[in-house]
């Protein structure tokens, strides 16, 4: 048995059959048994709840690679990074278009699985590929950014290639041309001549100001998804509840802030044991000393039901939960929580 408590940022004290750590390709071919895998990174988007059957792999591939081409830099880059140190190194090479994804906890590697986003920018829109090994046709693979499938906080690694495809390597375009991209209400004051640095600034203070910092208080950062409403329904909400944010996605479509609306609902105070909601952003659950698997979890049924109860909208945990077997699935979540 290893304990995971320092393998991920909620930091509950349960462990794992077994962890192997992985830093060369050649591990991966020999792995002596692919069945009930779970694989990490930096474990900020995985909460282990109980002790988990099965064995952990941990990737550490490391490595940073950049080629020029005359309109843009290519990176590739070993999914055992870490993903604000990358930002960091591009930006003090004058390689812009990071910069609003600064401070995001978590590996390079991690990044596509969730499809990474903040302040208006999406990692997908910097992803040429992601290669991989196949632990079921064992075989290294790669995939181009359109066979990733991804979405809003959600990509193939987390449907079809799920706990099959361990991304090795993230290869990333980041254009010469470059623009601040100030459209998200946090960063709208900032001047258009704003250098990337000066965006990358803002961003860590946002961040700072608003988002626990998981080696203070253990968190997992947005614990649940923003809902995507039909614009009909949004309008339904929004005549009860006028200052309600919107995100438009596209004509049928929007996207609702979660955290607003558990605020709203006046479930900030809401704790069970050690478990409970951050001040500054209610869509942020953490863990305030010894919250233990089963107190996250009975508070994110809380939350869920009253969400539901006064909205009539269902929140999914955008944050992974795993139980002595693998991933909860979500459906658990609406079956115990709506
Ligand atoms: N709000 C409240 N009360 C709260 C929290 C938020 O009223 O307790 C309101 C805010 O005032 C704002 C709106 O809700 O009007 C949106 O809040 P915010 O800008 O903080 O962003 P978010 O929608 O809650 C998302 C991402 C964050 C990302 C920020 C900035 C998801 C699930 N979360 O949060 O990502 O940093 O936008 O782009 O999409 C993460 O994934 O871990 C994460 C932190």
């Amino acid at each position: 048995m290893v304990s995971l408590q320092d393998k991920h940022s909620f930091r509950i004290p349960v462990y794992a059959r077994d962890l192997i750590k992985v830093t060369s390709l050649d591990q991966l071919r020999d792995l002596p048994n692919t069945q009930d895998l779970w694989i990490l990174g930096e474990g900020t988007n995985t909460i282990f709840t109980e002790d988990f059957d099965g064995s952990v792999l941990w990737v550490q591939l490391l490595g940073i690679e950049v080629q020029e081409e005359s309109d843009a830099w290519i990176l590739n880059v070993g999914s055992g990074e870490n993903w604000h140190a990358l930002v960091e190194y591009t930006l003090a090479r004058n390689m812009p278009g990071l910069e609003n994804l600064a401070l995001i906890p978590g590996s390079v590697g991690a990044a596509p699985v969730q499809n990474i986003g903040a302040y208006g920018v999406e990692l997908s829109e910097f992803v040429v590929s992601v290669e991989g090994y196949d632990l079921d046709a064992q075989e290294m693979r790669r995939l181009q950014n359109a066979a990733c499938e991804f979405n809003y906080r959600e990509s193939i690694f987390k449907t079809s290639q799920f706990s099959r495809f361990v991304i090795t390597s993230v290869q990333l375009r980041l254009p010469k041309s470059w623009s601040p991209r100030l459209n998200y209400p946090d960063l709208a004051d900032l001047s258009a001549a704003s250098t990337p640095e000066a965006v990358m600034q803002r961003v860590i203070e946002v961040r700072q100001r608003k988002l626990p910092d998981p080696q203070q208080i253990p968190n997992a950062g947005s614990f649940f998804k923003n809902p995507i409403l039909a614009v009909e329904t949004v309008e339904g909400l929004r005549a009860q509840y006028p200052n309600l944010p919107v995100f438009p996605i596209d004509a049928a479509y929007c996207k609702v802030p979660a955290g607003w609306l558990i605020d709203k609902a006046g479930l900030k105070a809401m704790q069970v044991g050690d478990a409970g909601v951050h001040q500054n952003q209610a869509l942020v659950l953490v863990n305030r000393g010894s919250a233990t698997g089963q107190d996250i979890t009975e508070l994110a049924h809380k939350i869920i039901a009253q969400v539901y109860d006064i909205y009539g909208i269902r929140l999914e945990p955008e944050v992974r939960l795993l139980n002595s077997f693998g991933l909860i699935p979500k459906a658990h979540w609406w079956h115990h929580g709506a």
